[in-house]
């Protein structure tokens, strides 16, 4: 199966400018580089520059596209307007903004200060709520249409999850806020979707996540029923896919890759899948009996 085949044609991009944060590396690094492979203009912005300077540097080398690094924490609502302004004066015009930037620690709650609680708000809600905020305003103003905003949230951001709440409550945030504005600025020709990821393991997250032999402790695959983690691609294709024309009738609808992950988690009879084969002729048989009798 070519699950990490590259879906959509050549220059299926071309002519649309992205500005995707958090896209110096993991994730964002490998949809930014699908991106300018379909001739798109990528801008990445993190808080680390240097970081942002040599991703940027070898995308271009690799892809021929350009890309342009911006330093901006998306926490901060001037650095958020400063990076607007920086892609405009580069390319003239936004069209697609991809809220990628995010943190995230395990811990028990109890266990986290204030602080430590505020610091994933406002990297994940808050972060995302600048972007949309600054770009909605800069289009809305300037009367623009065939505009799009794609969010990353997670699948536990409907769900919830123990021992990231500060992300879980974030992220459901950001799902409603996905939803509210599909249809609040759907009049101003701004599509606003999402993509749920299950586990796509980056080396930057799956470190912070999993730390030390927990990766062994916890093999993520053994929790999908597809039986494997996700390819970066795949993540790539479809979020290349949703910001692109080809998805101009798809708005409001988040979309989960995770191989059936979360729904594994959550159906009340599938831990029957550790019943080996053989034994539900001896189970159907009992549940037959015990009708008749
Ligand atoms: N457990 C408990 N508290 C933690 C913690 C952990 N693992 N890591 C950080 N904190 C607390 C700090 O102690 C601090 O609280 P305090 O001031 O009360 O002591 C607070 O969180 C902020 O930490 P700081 O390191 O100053 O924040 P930062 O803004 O530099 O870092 C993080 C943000 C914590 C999210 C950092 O991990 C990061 O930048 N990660 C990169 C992105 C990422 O996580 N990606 C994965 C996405 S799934």
């Amino acid at each position: 199966m070519n699950y990490t085949n590259k879906m959509l044609r050549d220059n299926a991009l071309k002519g649309k400018t992205i500005v995707i944060t958090g896209g110096g590396s993991g994730l964002g690094k490998s949809m930014t580089n699908y991106f300018l492979e379909l001739g798109a203009n990528v801008a990445i912005s993190s808080r680390n520059l240097e970081k942002l300077q040599s991703t940027a540097e070898e995308l271009e080398k690799e892809t021929g596209g350009k890309c342009l690094p911006v330093q901006c924490d998306v926490r901060n609502y001037e650095e958020v307007e400063q990076m607007l302004k920086q892609v405009l004066d580069e390319f003239g015009e936004v069209d697609i903004l991809l809220n990628n930037a995010a943190g995230n620690f395990i811990s028990p709650t109890e266990r986290l200060s204030a602080n430590a609680f505020d610091t994933i708000i406002d990297i994940v809600l808050k972060g995302s709520k600048n972007c949309t905020l600054a770009f909605g305003k800069h289009w809305i103003d300037k009367k623009v249409e065939n505009k799009s905003i794609l969010n990353i949230v997670t699948t536990y951001a409907w769900t919830g999850s123990a021992y990231v709440v500060p992300s879980a409550t974030a992220k459901a945030g950001v799902l409603a806020m996905t939803r509210s504005l599909a249809v609040e600025w759907a009049k101003y020709g701004i599509r606003n979707n999402a993509i749920a990821p299950g586990p796509f393991p980056t080396k930057g997250a799956w470190d912070r996540l999993l730390p030390g032999d927990l990766k062994d402790k916890f093999d993520l695959a053994k929790k999908v029923p597809l039986k494997r983690v996700g390819d970066h691609q795949e993540l790539a294709n479809l979020a290349a896919y949703l910001v692109s024309d080809f998805a101009a009738y798809v708005n409001g609808e988040v979309i989960t890759i995770d191989g059936g992950e979360w729904l594994k988690g959550a159906g009340q009879f599938n831990l029957l899948e550790a019943i080996p084969e053989e034994m539900w002729d001896q189970l159907e048989m009992m549940i037959k009996n015990k009708k008749r009798g």
